[in-house]
C-alpha cells in the first residue's frame, strides 16, 4: 500500500507511522528525518536546509522533491512505503503524481493548535536513534535517556514555543491546502488525533481496512 500521512506539525504522523509500519511491513519515509540526519552529518543539502528548519521555515520544494525521488526508487519501497511529512506543498504533491507514483490512500490526522503547543514543547527526541518521547504522555524509563539505545534525548531545536508558532503558521497556509487536493482524488480520510496514542492508531488502522 503506498500511503500518505498529513496532518500539523505535532499532529502524531511519526508516531502512527511506526504503528503502521509495524502492521503492514512497509517503510516509513519521514522528509524531516533525512534532512535532520543530513544536517547532523553537515552534508551540502543540511547546510542548505538548516536555517529553514530551525526557523521553522519549509525546505525548498526542489530538495524534498529530490530526497523523494531518490528513496522512492529504492528496492525497499517496492511493495509499499508510508510518507510522513511529504507532500507539504501543492507543487510537491503534483510533482509526486508526475514521477508516476500511484497513492492508495492520505490520512489526514487531525489535532487542535493548542494541544499541538503541548504536545511539541513536551517532546524529547533520541539524538542518536531519533526514537521519539513526551515528557508527559511518553516519558523515557530513564529521564534524558533514550529506551531503544541508551542514546541522550533532546529537545528539537524547532520545538521552542515561538518555532511551534511559526511551524503551525506555515501548516495553515501551505499545507492544509492538501486536504482539498486529495480530496478531490477521493482517497482522503480525515482521523481523529487528539485522543490518545491508542486511540488515533486504533481509528489509523481502521481507515487502513476501509
Ligand atoms: P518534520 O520532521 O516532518 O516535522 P513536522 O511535520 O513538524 O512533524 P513533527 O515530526 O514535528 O510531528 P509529528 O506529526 O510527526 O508528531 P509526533 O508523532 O512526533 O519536519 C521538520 C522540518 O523539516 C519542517 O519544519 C521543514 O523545515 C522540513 N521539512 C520536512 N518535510 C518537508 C517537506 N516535505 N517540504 C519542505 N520542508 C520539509 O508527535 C509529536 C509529540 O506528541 C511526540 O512527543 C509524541 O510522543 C506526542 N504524541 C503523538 N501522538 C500523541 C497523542 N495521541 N497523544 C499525546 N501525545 C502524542
Ligand atoms: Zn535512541
Amino acid at each position: 500500500m503506498n500511503l500518505i500521512l498529513l496532518g500539523a506539525p505535532g499532529a502524531g504522523k511519526g508516531t502512527q507511522a511506526e504503528v503502521i509500519c509495524d502492521h503492514l511491513q512497509i517503510p516509513a519515509i519521514s522528509t524531516g528525518n533525512v534532512l535532520r540526519e543530513a544536517v547532523k552529518n553537515g552534508t551540502e543539502m543540511g547546510l542548505k536546509a538548516k536555517s529553514f528548519m530551525d526557523s521553522g521555515a519549509l525546505v525548498p520544494d526542489e530538495v524534498v522533491i529530490g530526497i523523494i525521488k531518490e528513496r522512492l526508487a529504492m528496492d525497499d519501497c517496492q511493495n509499499g512505503f508510508i510518507l510522513d511529512g511529504f507532500p507539504r506543498t501543492v507543487p510537491q504533491a503534483e510533482a509526486l503524481d508526475a514521477m508516476g507514483v500511484k497513492i492508495d490512500k492520505v490520512i489526514d490526522i487531525e489535532v487542535a493548535d493548542e494541544k499541538i503547543m503541548q504536545r511539541l514543547s513536551g517532546r524529547r527526541v533520541c539524538q542518536d536513534c531519533g526514537a521519539s518521547y513526551h515528557v508527559d504522555y511518553k516519558p523515557s524509563k530513564e529521564d534524558g535517556k533514550c529506551d531503544k539505545c541508551g542514546g541522550q534525548t533532546v529537545q528539537r531545536k524547532d520545538d521552542h514555543p515561538d518555532t511551534i508558532k511559526d511551524r503551525l503558521h506555515v501548516y495553515h497556509e501551505q499545507t492544509e491546502p492538501l486536504k482539498d487536493y486529495y480530496e478531490k482524488t477521493g482517497k482522503l480520510t480525515i482521523v481523529e488525533g487528539q485522543e490518545e496514542v491508542a486511540d488515533t492508531s486504533a481509528l489509523t488502522l481502521k481507515a487502513l481496512e476501509a
